[in-house]
This record gives structure tokens, C-alpha cells and sequence, in this order.
């Protein structure tokens, strides 16, 4: 049976529309399950009804944390999701969330991690003079952008770059690499040691 992905943004979504792409296109085997945002207006809810798939928005304005989070498991249970995709979710995730779906979660992150955990990843880089930055896929766990490393891209940054440039050359390697590590824990052909995420060769 094809495994079921829960993809969670909050805004553009175009991670997701990338990854929703590779789905359509046959390129990454597997299904879209549901697509939740916590935020009513997110761009990625209006492009993911518009490719027929079955968007919630579930508002956390005003919800305690572990309130919502106990919702967002349950919703994303009913739903019999297999691996949950973090897309531009701008949403701390309580433990309870995490250890609902133990190394279960993926995220991506706009730098190349351990450099420029947090907000604005690409404007730390830029603003720090990097010469070269990137993304980074990773496991999620109880910190932030913290958890095992999947895959990296690397990508220059140039004497005429602006940090709008900049994000927009990362942004095509994160729409690239995400369903390479997708694939990569679907198929299961992996595994952990301590940091070391170890995919074995097909
Ligand atoms: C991306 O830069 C991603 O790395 C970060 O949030 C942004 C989301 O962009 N986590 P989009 O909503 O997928 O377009």
C-alpha cells in the first residue's frame, strides 16, 4: 500500500506544491493524505484544494499548545498518515506532537544545518558573508531545527546577490531535495546512528 504523507504549512506551500508535483507526476510513490494549516489564509491550503486533495485549516490563534497539538495528532490519525512533512510550518511542535510520530516527522530548513538554526535563515547567512549556503532535510526532534540530517544542498552565494537572490537559489534546492528524503524514508532503506542518518545503497 502506498504510504500516507501529512504535509503541515502555514503559508506559500510551495515545498508541498513541489513535493504534491513529484506525487502526481509518478516521480515519488506515495500519497497525500491531508494538508493542514494553522493558518486560515495560507497560500499552500488554496493550492492544495486546487490539486483536489483534502485540505484543513485547524487555527492555533488563542489554543494553549498542547491543546492544539493533541488535536493536530488526532486529526492527522484519523487521517492514517504514515509520515508527517513539516513545509514552511511556523509552529513550535510540543513533545506530545513529537512523540506521537517518533522519527516520523521531517523538516526543511532554509540553511545549512548546524549554521543558522531559526527564523530567517537565509537573511543569517546572507548577513553573516557566507560564501556558500544551502538546505537542509532532517528528522524533527524535541529541538529546534535539531534532529538527524537526511539530505543537504549547497548553493553559492554570489558577489551580486541580495538575500532575496540568495533564498530564491536555495528555494529551488529545497524543492529538489525534499522528495529525495521523502523517498529515502519510505522506503526504509535506512538507518540511524546517533546523529548519522546511513541510507543504504540500492
Ligand atoms: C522554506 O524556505 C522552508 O525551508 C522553510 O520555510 C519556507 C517555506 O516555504 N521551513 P514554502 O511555504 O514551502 O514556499
Amino acid at each position: 500500500m502506498r504510504k500516507r504523507l501529512g504535509i503541515l504549512l502555514s503559508g506559500r506551500g510551495s515545498n508541498f506544491e513541489a513535493i504534491a508535483r513529484n506525487v502526481i507526476a509518478g516521480v515519488l510513490d506515495a500519497e497525500i493524505a491531508v494538508v493542514i494549516s494553522n493558518r486560515e489564509s495560507a497560500q499552500g491550503l488554496a493550492t492544495a484544494r486546487s490539486l483536489g486533495l483534502k485540505a484543513i485549516a485547524l487555527p492555533s490563534k488563542g489554543t494553549e499548545r498542547e491543546a492544539f497539538d493533541t488535536q493536530l495528532v488526532e486529526l492527522l490519525r484519523r487521517h492514517e498518515v504514515d509520515l508527517v512533512v513539516l513545509a514552511g510550518y511556523m509552529r513550535l511542535l510540543s513533545p506530545i506532537f513529537i512523540r506521537a510520530f517518533p522519527q516520523r516527522i521531517l523538516n526543511i530548513h532554509p540553511s545549512l544545518l548546524p549554521a543558522f538554526p531559526g527564523l530567517d535563515a537565509q537573511h543569517q547567512a546572507f548577513e553573516y558573508g557566507v560564501k556558500v549556503s544551502g538546505c537542509t532535510v532532517h528528522f524533527v526532534d524535541e529541538q529546534l531545527d535539531n534532529g538527524p540530517i537526511l539530505r543537504q544542498a549547497a548553493v553559492p552565494v554570489l558577489p551580486h546577490d541580495t538575500a532575496d537572490s540568495l533564498s530564491a537559489r536555495i528555494l529551488e534546492q529545497e524543492h529538489r531535495v525534499y522528495s529525495e528524503a521523502i523517498r529515502i524514508v519510505l522506503s526504509g532503506r535506512y538507518r540511524i546512528e546517533g546523529r548519522r542518518v546511513v541510507v543504504e545503497e540500492s
